[in-house]
């Protein structure tokens, strides 16, 4: 965890393998690219965590992927990726940050709301409607997208 720096970095250098490993859709991604920014979280002049942050509305802002590479999790490196987040959503005047994961992403739920997200909201079926392929975590069917978000 020492001397981790989180930038903006330009959409075009996001590293894909890297989103994909938290949303399935190369397709998805390349939508969340074209609106939002991307911040990476440098150890030395690799990235070892990334978000994507994009405006809802004038009041919201939502984090459209997030993901830490696999031998960095369990650090802190993404709590540190939602306080980066946090504060800047904050200072660009959002009244609140939003997320959402799948009904099966159970470690991704615990996740957020350690990270100070509440359950906010349910988009049944989002993931029977939105994507081509049936997904599976932990033998649960992923259906419907669980809305998170905290109050700025
Ligand atoms: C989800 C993800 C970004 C979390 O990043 P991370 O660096 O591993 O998380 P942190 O180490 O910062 O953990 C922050 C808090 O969440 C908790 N947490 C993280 N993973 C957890 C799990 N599987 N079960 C329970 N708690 C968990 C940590 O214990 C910690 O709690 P604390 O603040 O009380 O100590 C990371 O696991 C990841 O990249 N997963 C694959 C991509 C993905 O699923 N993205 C989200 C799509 S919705």
């Amino acid at each position: 965890m020492n001397n981790i720096e989180i930038k903006k970095i330009d959409n075009n250098n996001a590293p894909y393998e890297l989103l994909l490993s938290a949303d399935p859709s190369r397709e998805n991604i390349g939508r969340y690219l074209k609106k939002g920014n991307c911040f990476a979280a440098f150890g030395g002049n690799n990235i070892i965590g990334i978000y994507i942050l994009a405006g809802k509305n004038s009041n919201t802002l939502e984090i459209m992927n997030i993901a830490v590479m696999e031998d960095e999790r369990g650090k802190g490196i993404g709590k540190l990726l939602i306080v980066d987040a946090i504060k800047r959503a904050k200072k660009e005047g959002a009244k609140k940050l939003i997320v959402g994961t799948g009904n099966s992403s159970i470690s991704q739920l615990a996740f957020y709301q350690k990270c100070g997200f509440r359950i906010s909201g349910i988009k049944k079926d989002f993931f029977i409607k939105n994507y081509k392929n049936l997904i599976f975590e932990d033998g649960i069917q992923c259906k419907d997208m669980i809305m998170l978000e905290v109050a700025l």
